[in-house]
């Protein structure tokens, strides 16, 4: 079978990506992590000093960059930035930059492109709901901000940085409501989505639970 979209979307920290990936390896599914994009977009943003509030030029410059995407290795032209768009400024920058609609009609545009005739698992917040409205299989991951904000200390942590858990829990919670309340394509639960809630689940859990939910389909 061809074209069979996963739709995997929920809040900051809610274990997407690393379901995903996990999900997409065991079906040999593509999987493409959604969010990257809209950090990379922010990255270049912030190295051209283009202030994030400043839509016209954030526009501007979407023009002349280029995202390129091998696997788990995200590409600013030709520079590797898959750590860079992981880190502090970007993630307190992002949501702003992703909520200017441009900059998203743009990205949704590439995520179909990338997706056409290939069998996907994308996450993020609207991929259900904008991207691929019918997507075989859509999932809302959620799970409590403290659980959520645990999760990203220990990852930060597992990279060797060190930040408390405090800021990590203000930051998800900053970000989660600027995405929920924003005008254009907020995180939102699509009304066919299985809601999952993951706060007492085991990542295999999670990810067994998804790929039961794929084979029952597939
Ligand atoms: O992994 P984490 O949940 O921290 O974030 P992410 O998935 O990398 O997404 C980073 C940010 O990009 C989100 O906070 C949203 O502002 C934005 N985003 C979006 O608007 N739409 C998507 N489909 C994916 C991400």
């Amino acid at each position: 079978m061809k074209d069979f979209i996963v739709a995997i979307d929920g809040p900051a920290g809610s274990g997407k990506s690393t379901i995903s990936k996990i999900v997409a390896k065991k079906k040999g599914f593509t999987y493409l992590d959604t969010g990257a994009m809209y950090r990379m977009v922010t990255l270049a943003t912030i190295k051209k000093n283009v202030n994030v509030e400043n839509k016209e030029e954030i526009v501007d410059l979407l023009k002349n960059i280029k995202l390129n995407i091998e696997k788990d290795k995200f590409y600013l032209g030709n520079e590797d930035v898959s750590e860079e768009i992981r880190g502090v400024e970007v993630t307190s920058n992002v949501s702003k930059v992703a909520a200017i609609k441009e900059v998203r009609e743009e990205l949704v545009r590439l995520q179909r492109e990338i997706s056409q005739g290939k069998n996907v698992i994308l996450d993020g917040r609207d991929i259900g709901t904008v991207v691929f409205p019918n997507a075989q299989l859509k999932v809302f991951l959620v799970a409590s901000s403290e659980e959520r904000a645990k999760r990203r200390v220990k990852e930060f942590e597992s990279k060797g940085i060190n930040i408390s858990y405090q800021e990590v829990l203000d930051e998800i919670i900053k970000r989660d409501k600027m995405d929920s309340t924003r005008e254009e394509s907020p995180l939102l639960q699509a009304e066919d989505a299985v809601l999952v809630d993951t706060s007492s689940m085991s990542i295999d859990e999670v990810s067994n639970k998804i790929v039961e939910l794929v084979d029952n389909l597939f």
